[in-house]
């Protein structure tokens, strides 16, 4: 793991194309001093605002990302956005599995697994989402949860692959309104899980894959749970989503690691 501060943020449905492009626009600016040696930043907007937002930030420091994305290249799949139409907006980074994906729109293992690979295969970074839910935690399979997704999700993925994949850990109740903020000894306890599947699944090398922490990442604990040792990045939703406000939370990160 290289010492850098993974931080970004997924829109989900909360901004416009114009709504994005200035959000792009702001935080470029705000945050255009801060060495990329020290962060990576990425922002994952809606579909529909990604080739704008790629031209708005075209050569600039912030990576930029997709929701979703089908797993096959073209046909009769209705709605779905696949990697070939994805590849001519300019996004790096697609995140897969998120929780609301897998808890309100009912995604299996089975697909996120073929999105990873079709993202692999299509050179773009995976984000992998993965968390227990609350009905998991109160029965002590938080673990086994995590290990379970991991080793389905990632089925196929080679040792080559290892450079294109990220992890967010995403406890499924604390993310969103209502949701409550992992404590930060817990999410460094479930990083450390996360980790040693990695290990076991791809040896000394999955050391190497960043994982991030999400749900309810707020500007009270954001440092604290970026200084723990198996956090390598945060991975944040609301309080990202104005762009002064997220550029003080960076800054805040920063100053503390
Ligand atoms: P939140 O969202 O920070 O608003 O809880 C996190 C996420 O869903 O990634």
């Amino acid at each position: 793991m290289d010492n850098k501060l993974y931080i970004g943020t997924n829109t989900k449905m909360t901004k416009t194309i114009a709504q994005t492009v200035s959000f792009l626009e702001a935080l470029d600016l705000l945050t255009a001093d801060i060495s990329r040696d020290d962060m990576t930043l990425f922002v994952i907007p809606s579909f529909t605002a990604l080739e704008s937002a790629g031209k708005a930030i075209a050569g600039k420091n912030i990576r930029l990302g997709a929701q979703n994305m089908c797993w096959e290249d073209y046909g009769q799949f209705t709605g779905e956005i696949s990697p070939v139409m994805l590849e001519e907006t300019g996004v790096e980074i697609i995140e897969i599995g998120h929780s609301e994906r897998r808890h309100v729109l009912h995604e299996t293992d089975e697909w996120i697994n073929k999105k990873v690979l079709a993202a692999l295969r299509h050179e773009f970074i995976s984000l992998l989402c993965v968390g227990e839910t609350e009905a998991q935690k109160s029965l002590g399979i938080g673990n086994e949860t995590l290990s379970i997704q991991l080793k389905s999700d990632l089925n196929g993925v080679v040792q080559e692959d290892i450079p294109k994949l990220w992890i967010a850990y995403e406890p499924v109740w604390a993310i969103g309104e209502g949701g409550t903020p992992a404590s930060a000894d817990y999410a460094d306890e479930k990083h450390a899980v996360i980790k040693s599947v990695l290990k076991e699944l791809f040896g000394e090398s999955g050391a190497a894959i960043p994982v991030l922490y999400g749900g309810s990442v707020n500007p009270q604990n954001a440092s604290v749970l970026a200084q723990k040792a198996n956090i390598d990045g945060l991975f944040v939703g609301r309080s990202a989503w104005d762009a002064p406000l997220f550029n003080t939370l960076i800054r805040q990160v920063l100053s503390v690691l």
